[in-house]
């Protein structure tokens, strides 16, 4: 054996060692990179990025929905991976300005219809994984923006300084996946971002409070044509009466035994409450029994039996809104408004029903709904529309008489009401359930 040759043979398993060293450390690093890419994936359906940022039927994450506001259309952007269209040429630190700040890569600022006030909260780990998710879990998908163009002076984007400088959000938390009141608040106020729709608004468009320590926090709004109710589950809240698993059935399935999920609500259950941990979920339900409310939005017990007895009775003196109920809804809802556990929601004391904006029962009965499926209640049993059978005038009559029956009272619907919610749908979404004679 030549001296070359023994070193040869002396340095293969050497070699071979090293190799599968490296190759050992690059599995290790690939198995901790897709942990993150999950981490993320989970971050992003906590914090609903899809609801906005995916065009049902469109590619994931491509953009291109438009989000009402007082000032005009929003267009959500291309958030995929693809380098000329969407954020692939991001840094983690240009990400998180987005995320956070609210600043785009080149500066610009983005409208506050991106929720990045409450997002300002995303831990740096959670932008870590997010960032991870998006460059390596996301699709890449070619798909140029919409343009977004409000008339002056909205389309000044940076007006929006003074905006954030006035409404900007918190710091980022850095004890996200600590258990408990931390953790639950972490969620909503952060990543679920759910004041964004429940609670009030004031003059500048900003969200009159951002976290659990202000009354005003969730104790409801009203956004884009639907009612977003109170939802403090606390002594004195909209929703006291819902107890933790109320709470907690109606966030993983859209239905319990008080309500059944119709409008804005729908996608947030289905693209995101859906998907969170069953103790995720448990401290979000949590967080809500612990905040309080004055019982402005409270719908006390009355005498409900009247009307059930009426309705019961052989409706010899009806006026038309009973008759209009029998006829239409009591098949489902029955006539003491009681509905059935998760199937058929309970009109009587209905959220709904009562919100002093009539728009979403009136949609409702003009247009129907379905309830969305999720992993714990699959069935996505629906509610035919009535807008192909009933007048506008039978509407009102008949959305005036749910809205003062049984315990209920909300003030009356008039036709004009009715003629102004049916000019927002569409020929398909009022004839949908129309019968078919072909
Ligand atoms: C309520 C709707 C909404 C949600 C939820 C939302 N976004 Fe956005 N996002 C928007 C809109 C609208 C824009 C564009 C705003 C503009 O053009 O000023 C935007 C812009 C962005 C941008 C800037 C991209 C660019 O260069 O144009 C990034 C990055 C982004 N969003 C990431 C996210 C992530 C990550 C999440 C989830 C953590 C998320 N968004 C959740 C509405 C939303
Ligand atoms: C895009 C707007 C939007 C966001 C974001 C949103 N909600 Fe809602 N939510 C609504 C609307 C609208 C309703 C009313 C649905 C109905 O009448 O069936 C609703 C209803 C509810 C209800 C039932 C209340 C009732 O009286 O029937 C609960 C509970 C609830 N939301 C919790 C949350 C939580 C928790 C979050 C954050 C994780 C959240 N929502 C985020 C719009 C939103
Ligand atoms: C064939 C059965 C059926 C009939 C008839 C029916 N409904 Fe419904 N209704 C449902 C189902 C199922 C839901 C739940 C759908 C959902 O949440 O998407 C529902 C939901 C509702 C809601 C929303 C409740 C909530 O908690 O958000 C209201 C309000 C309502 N119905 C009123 C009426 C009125 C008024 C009529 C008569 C014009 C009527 N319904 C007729 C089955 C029916």
């Amino acid at each position: 054996m030549t001296i070359s040759t023994y070193w040869k043979a002396a340095r293969r398993p050497l070699y071979t060692a090293l190799t599968l060293a490296t190759l050992g450390a690059s599995i290790q690093a690939q198995a901790a990179d897709a942990e993150l890419v999950k981490r993320g994936e989970y971050v992003a359906a906590a914090a609903d990025c899809s609801v906005c940022h995916t065009e049902p039927g469109q590619k994931a994450y491509a953009g291109g929905h438009g989000i009402d506001s007082p000032f005009g259309a929003i267009y959500s952007t291309n958030i995929t991976p693809d380098e000329k269209t969407g954020i692939g040429s991001y840094s983690r630190d240009e990400f998180a300005a987005a995320v956070r700040e609210g600043i785009r890569k080149d500066g610009a600022h983005l409208y506050p219809a991106m929720p990045y006030t409450a997002y300002a909260g995303i831990s740096d780990a959670d932008i870590d994984a997010l960032y991870a998710y998006f460059m390596q879990g996301v699709e890449p998908a070619e798909q140029a923006n919409k343009e977004t163009d409000l008339g002056f002076p909205y389309n000044q984007r940076w007006g929006i300084t003074f905006w954030n400088w006035l409404f900007g959000g918190d710091d980022p938390y850095s004890n996200e996946a600590a258990a408990g009141d931390q953790r639950a608040a972490y969620l909503v106020d952060v990543l679920g971002h759910c004041g964004s729709c429940h609670t009030p608004r004031g003059t500048f468009f900003q969200e009159e409070a951002m976290t659990g320590d202000d009354k005003v926090y969730l104790s409801g709004a009203d956004i884009g044509g639907w009612h977003a109710p109170d939802i403090r589950a606390g002594k004195g809240g909209g929703l006291e009466q819902w107890s933790q698993a109320d709470l907690e059935k109606y966030l993983q399935t859209g239905r319990n035994a008080h309500a059944a999920v119709v409008g804005e609500m729908k996608p947030v259950i289905e693209h995101s409450m859906a998907k969170l941990r069953d103790e995720d979920i448990g401290l979000i339900a949590g967080y809500l029994k612990g905040l309080k409310g004055d019982g402005e939005n409270q719908i006390t017990e009355g005498n409900g039996e009247a009307t059930t007895a009426k309705l019961d009775s052989a409706l010899l003196d009806v006026d038309s809104g009973e008759r209009l109920y029998v006829d239409n809804c009591g098949a489902c809802h029955f006539s003491n408004a009681q509905g059935a556990d998760s199937v058929f929601p309970k009109l009587d004391r209905n959220p709904l029903v009562n919100a002093e904006n009539p728009t979403g029962l009136i949609r409702v009965i003009l247009a129907g709904a379905r309830l969305p499926s999720t992993a714990k209640a699959p069935e996505d049993l629906a509610m035919p529309g009535f807008g192909w059978r009933l007048d506008d005038a039978e509407v009102a009559t008949l959305a005036s008489f749910v809205r003062s029956g049984w315990n209920n009272k909300a003030a009356a619907v008039t036709s004009d009401q009715v003629a102004e919610v049916r000019k927002e749908l569409s020929e398909e979404q009022l004839s949908a359930s129309a019968p078919k004679f072909n």
